[in-house]
């Protein structure tokens, strides 16, 4: 029996992955390094700092801490000048709905997003009310693969590990939901996210209720 569902924020329940991407692609292309969507792949679910270390060493650039904290910085504002106009219509499809029938199911519904942003895009989008626990980058030591993040969000909720669905559209994100030991949902491509339990091209069309079914009948 599943207790609770944690989502990841970024690429599942809206496309901010696009704005980090054109983000992202902006600074590295200003430091001279290549950026294109197959190396943005290797960013998704992982934190900031993380993120810029990649793209730097891709470039075969090294530098000091506080320039990376300011080109991290320089991201980052970017990025938060993208999400500022953001609205509720920015929910990916399917989105919402996963949200109703995840709390129609009775499940407690979680958010385990690196973003130090998830705050703020979860109330653009007006839709704080839905989680009953937000984790992000600002309570966790070690950002995707590591099930930190997804094994607090899981504590924070009063569910086993077992007992939870992690829903991520990331590899790293989907090798943290299995190192938690829960079940996984891929939301994209079944290729990158081979991990997965089930992989879903979108949360669109995605029958929850009808998912909760079958796992119980194989269980
Ligand atoms: C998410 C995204 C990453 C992003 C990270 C940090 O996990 O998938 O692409 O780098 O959050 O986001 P932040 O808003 O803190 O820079
Ligand atoms: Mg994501």
């Amino acid at each position: 029996m599943f207790t609770a569902i944690i989502f990841d924020l970024d690429g599942v329940i809206t496309d901010t992955a696009r704005y980090h991407y054109l983000a992202w692609k902006r600074l590295a292309e200003g430091l001279g390094v290549p950026f294109d969507e197959a190396f943005n792949e290797q960013l998704k679910g992982v934190d900031r700092m993380g993120s810029l270390d990649l793209i730097l060493k891709r470039g075969g650039l090294d530098p000091a801490l506080d320039e990376r904290l300011r080109l991290a910085d320089r991201k980052n504002d970017d990025y938060r000048q993208l999400v500022a106009t953001m609205t509720r219509a920015d929910l990916l499809p399917g989105a919402l709905n996963a949200l109703e029938s995840a709390r129609a199911a009775g499940l407690k519904v979680g958010l385990a997003s690196v973003s130090k942003n998830a705050g703020t895009i979860l109330e653009r989008l007006g839709i704080t009310t839905y989680f009953d626990d937000v984790v992000d980058a600002n309570l966790i030591k070690r950002g995707k693969p590591d099930p930190e993040i997804f094994l607090t969000a899981a504590q924070k909720l009063g569910a086993a590990p077992a007992a939870c669905i992690g829903v991520e559209d990331a590899a790293v994100g989907v090798q943290a939901i299995k190192s938690a030991g829960m079940l996984a949902i891929g939301v994209g491509d079944p290729v990158i996210l081979g991990q997965a339990d089930r992989v879903v091209p979108s949360l669109d069309g995605f029958d929850l209720a009808a998912f909760l079914k079958e796992m119980a009948t194989r269980r």
